[in-house]
């Protein structure tokens, strides 16, 4: 018996102590044969042998079990080791990856607003009519709606056609004053070089008491931003419509491809058109229940941004996924 004792306390892997097991305690094991011979031993001293065997059976068992612990410490300590990943490793073939232009774009518009002191807002993508179009002006079979060809669900809700909603939202649940603008995607039901069903918008509104904002002030903020964004260039305003501001302009930048000369880009005008803004309408005020104040709005089209910026020719091609068209912005 002694040697088995032996075995049991030296057997270096699983499969050897598994070995050892089936020698000792298995049907034809070392146990059984020693339990069988007992059979035969002259009945006084079977009780004898029996206690003794038992014994040993169990000091057995015991140092098995404690054995087999031991050696299932030590597997696992070899495969941590074995299959560690060392993540500091550096690996000169490993890529980086970088912000799609579009968000990059939108990063730096945001940045500059937000030095400004103007708060992100965001809204719900699934828009209802009334924040979508009713409290910015646009009443049911108002020509103007057509301006924006929307999807639509069933009852009344839709995709947001522009991020104007969120100046609503803002509007019933603070009090004036309002700074804010509102990033995010936005839907419509369009597609071609440079129109996609999905595209991001910045849309942006101020609210003091009445008298205290103006268009002058409008004016000098996006002529600042558009500096920053576009470097030395000159902004010009337009007047234009929209349902949600009165007066409303939209604001033009001096072609960053030709300097002003006219090219293929800006269609010979020397300008490229950049954002749409205006001083808010009153109604636009009683649909959410100001009173006594002014502001002003502005909106504009991120991937717009983004393509002048890139000289992206095709708005589409930067949907596409395409990880070659991707890697020349890292
Ligand atoms: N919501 C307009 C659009 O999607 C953009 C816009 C224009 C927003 C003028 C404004 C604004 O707040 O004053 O075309």
């Amino acid at each position: 018996m002694e040697e088995w004792y032996n075995a049991i306390e030296t057997a270096e892997t699983a499969e050897k102590l598994e070995e050892i097991r089936i020698a000792v305690f298995g049907k034809k094991g070392v146990l059984a044969a020693e339990f069988e011979k007992m059979k035969t031993a002259p009945n006084d001293q079977k009780a004898g042998i029996a206690k003794e065997l038992n014994i040993h059976k169990g000091k057995l068992t015991g140092l098995f079990s404690e054995r087999k612990a031991v050696l299932q410490t030590l597997e696992l300590e070899r495969a941590m080791k074995a299959e560690a990943i060392d993540v500091t490793l550096y690996s000169p073939t490993s890529q980086r990856g970088a912000l799609h232009p579009v968000m990059e774009t939108m990063d730096r518009i945001v940045d500059y607003f937000a030095a400004m002191n103007f708060a992100v807002k965001t809204g719900p993508m699934v828009e209802d009519d009334f924040h979508n179009f009713e409290a910015l002006n646009l009443p049911k079979y108002h020509p103007a709606r057509d301006m924006q060809d929307t999807f639509y669900f069933k009852d009344e809700m839709l995709l947001r056609t522009h991020t104007s909603p969120v100046q609503i939202r803002t509007m019933m649940s603070h009090k004036p004053p309002i700074r804010m603008i509102a990033p995010g995607a936005v839907f419509r039901r369009d597609y071609d070089l440079t129109h996609t069903p999905m595209f991001h918008q910045v849309e942006g509104l101020l609210v003091d008491k009445e008298g205290k904002v103006s268009f002058a002030n409008l004016k000098f903020i996006l002529e600042d931003f558009l500096r920053y964004m576009f470097g030395d260039v000159e902004v010009r305003f337009r007047p234009s419509f929209f349902p949600f501001t009165e007066p409303s302009a939209e604001v033009d930048i001096s072609c960053i491809f030709c300097g002003g000369d006219g090219c293929r880009v800006c269609s010979k005008t020397g300008w490229l058109e950049v954002l749409g803004c205006g001083i808010v309408d009153p109604n636009v005020f009683e649909a959410v229940g100001y009173k006594n104040v002014s502001g002003y709005a502005f909106g504009l089209g991120v991937e717009r941004f983004a393509m002048l910026i890139h000289r992206i020719g095709d708005l589409r091609s930067l949907f596409e996924g395409d990880i070659r068209l991707l890697e020349q912005f890292k």
